[in-house]
Formats: structure tokens, C-alpha cells, sequence
């Protein structure tokens, strides 16, 4: 039959497939943490995130090497903080002292070449389990903002290379910047949780962490799922206030957007493949109805493709492996 085109040559080896290909998902792959405070060789299953653990600081450090070698250089940090340090005012956020910033400083002391990225909102710290102080069932801005700021000088005094602000308050990334300069720490970077959904692919993260809101939900500050004009319009804010990097998240409901903001960003997109989209790979795989390493390669390569240049995944110590192993 006399056909002129035939996509299906440039599929035919493995060889042609790979010199074609669009998206590579080398050197893109962020790792995400949870830790303990205080604790000491410990490390604890996380009951709704088969293969996550919360680790003790050393616990990570010893770590740490095996994933550097196999190209994990960035961290996203969660600590849990125990209940007996909540309050309503968050204050456990401000304290240098504490089990985070310190848990920085060791860090970036015996492994300098790890790219640290520290959260900034109030949740972990919050009595209320909000992002942001509560007050008569409000989420109140603008005082949250002024939190926000002092926590990211901490964090960033401690040796964070990136803040990133995942409350969603409004104005937050301006705040952030001029109190970073403010304290000469214009070196520190602001990777801005710009288009966040109010999602329910959060729910295995509030379980590790035990932050869960106590009563109501997110939806006055993170976005509606409905929405994708709106995500453009706070992308465009925070470029405006001085992100060096924005975020969609969570990743794989939201590919749509992580594509038009791709359109419009001038600073690099990250996107967060988040805990439930984690654990439905892994539930669906422990009761036999998928591929687990076929699945999340295809998952993390169609963010990729989606547009994002960076992606931060709870796969990423597997992925990391894969990549190391099939060479590509
Ligand atoms: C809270 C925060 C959340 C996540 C990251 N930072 C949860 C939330 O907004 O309730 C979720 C991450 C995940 O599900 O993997 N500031």
C-alpha cells in the first residue's frame, strides 16, 4: 500500500525511539522528606504513603549519599512538629533555635552541595491546622503574611537555598523578598506555591504530619479545582513580587494547567506530584492491578511533558534508581 506518511518508522527500534524523543525526565527530579524533631535513630512508617518514612535527622544523613549518587541533589523538607508545640499563633515557626533551622545548618554543613527547599505556612505549627492564623473561623492575610516573612528570614539565616511559601495568602512572595533583602539574604531564592488547589489528593500529607485543618477546610485561600484563568493571574502575581520559580500542584489533575502556565511563565515551573497521587500508585500496585514502575515513569514523564521543569515527587529516590539503571 502506498501510504506517504507513517509516523510508526520513527517508533520502530528502541534506538530511533530514543533519539527522538521529546521529554527527558534526567536531572528534573526533586525528593521530598518528612522529619522528626528531637528524635534520634528513628524512623517511622507512614501508614497512608507506603514507602515514605519520617526519619530522624541522622537517619537522613546517612542517607543522603546513596541518593546523591544516584543524582538526588535537592530536598524539600516537612518537619512534624509534636502537638505540644502548636499553638494558634504558630510561634514554634519563629524559633531559631528549634529542631528545622537547625536541622538546616547541619545539613548544608557535611552535604554543601544539597539544594534545600524549606516550607513556609503555618500549618505544621498551627494548633487550628491552618495555613494562615485563624481568627473567629477567618484565615486572617495579612497578619499571616507578616509570619510568614519572619519564618522564611529564619529558615533562610539557617541556609535555605529556596523558601517556598505553600500558604497561598495574598502578597506573601513581596513580603518574603523585601524581609530576605531586608536581612541581607538576597542569595535565598522564593519557589512560590503560586497555583495551589484546595485538593483532596492532600489527605495521605496531612496524615504524616499530623496537620490535618482541625475544622473547615482550605478552600477561602488555595484555588478551586474548577478554575485554570485564575491560576494564570496568580503566576502573574508572583512573578510580579519576585518568585524564581512558581508551582502548580498537585500535578497530574492539573497537567492543563501546568501547560498554560508554562505559556506564560518567565521563571522555571515546578509541579507537585503530590501525596495522594503517590499513594494511589502504590495501592493500586500492592493489589496487583498495575505496573508500579511503568506507571510512575509514565506519570512523571506526562508532567514533563506537560511542561514542567521541575517536578517534586515522593517517587523520586525510585525514579532516581530507574534512571540510573535503564541509562537514559
Ligand atoms: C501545607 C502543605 C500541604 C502540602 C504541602 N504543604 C497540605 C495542605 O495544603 O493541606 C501537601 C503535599 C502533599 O499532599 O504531598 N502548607
Amino acid at each position: 500500500m502506498q501510504q506517504i506518511n507513517r509516523p510508526r518508522r520513527l517508533r520502530s527500534t528502541a534506538s530511533i525511539r530514543d533519539m527522538v524523543a521529546e521529554t527527558s525526565l534526567e536531572g528534573v527530579i526533586l525528593s521530598i522528606q518528612f522529619l522528626f524533631a528531637k528524635a534520634r535513630n528513628q524512623t517511622q512508617p507512614i501508614a497512608t504513603m507506603p514507602g515514605q518514612l519520617r526519619l530522624s535527622l541522622d537517619e537522613l544523613i546517612k542517607r543522603i549519599p546513596g541518593w546523591q549518587s544516584c543524582g538526588l541533589t535537592s530536598f524539600a523538607l516537612f518537619p512534624k512538629i509534636p502537638d505540644s508545640l502548636k499553638n494558634s499563633r504558630a510561634s514554634e515557626c519563629l524559633n531559631p533555635n528549634r529542631f528545622l533551622p537547625q536541622t538546616i545548618q547541619r545539613l548544608k554543613d557535611k552535604f554543601p552541595d544539597i539544594t534545600l527547599i524549606t516550607d513556609v505556612a503555618l500549618d505544621p505549627y498551627s494548633s487550628d491546622g491552618h495555613d494562615g492564623i485563624v481568627s473567629k473561623g477567618e484565615i486572617l492575610n495579612d497578619e499571616t503574611v507578616e509570619i510568614l516573612a519572619q519564618m522564611a528570614v529564619v529558615q533562610a539565616q539557617a541556609g535555605a537555598d529556596f523558601v517556598a511559601p505553600s500558604d497561598m495568602m495574598d502578597g506573601r512572595v513581596r513580603a518574603i523578598r523585601k524581609a530576605l533583602d531586608s536581612a541581607s539574604l538576597q542569595k535565598t531564592g522564593i519557589l512560590a506555591y503560586s497555583a495551589k488547589y484546595a485538593s483532596a489528593f492532600y489527605g495521605p500529607f496531612r496524615d504524616a504530619l499530623e496537620s490535618a485543618p482541625r475544622h473547615g477546610d482550605k478552600k477561602t485561600y488555595q484555588m478551586d479545582p474548577r478554575n485554570s484563568r485564575e491560576a494564570l493571574r496568580e503566576v502573574k502575581l508572583d512573578l510580579h513580587e519576585g518568585a524564581d520559580m512558581v508551582m502548580v500542584k498537585p500535578a497530574l489533575s492539573y497537567l492543563d494547567v501546568i501547560a498554560k502556565v508554562k505559556q506564560i511563565s518567565t521563571v522555571p515551573v515546578a509541579a507537585y506530584n503530590v501525596s495522594g497521587e503517590y499513594s494511589m500508585v502504590k495501592a493500586a500496585a500492592s493489589l496487583g492491578m498495575i505496573d508500579e514502575t511503568k506507571v510512575m515513569v509514565e506519570i512523571l514523564t506526562s508532567i514533563r511533558r506537560a511542561g514542567a521543569d521541575v517536578i517534586l515527587t515522593y517517587h523520586a529516590p525510585e525514579m532516581a534508581g530507574w534512571l540510573r539503571s535503564s541509562g537514559s
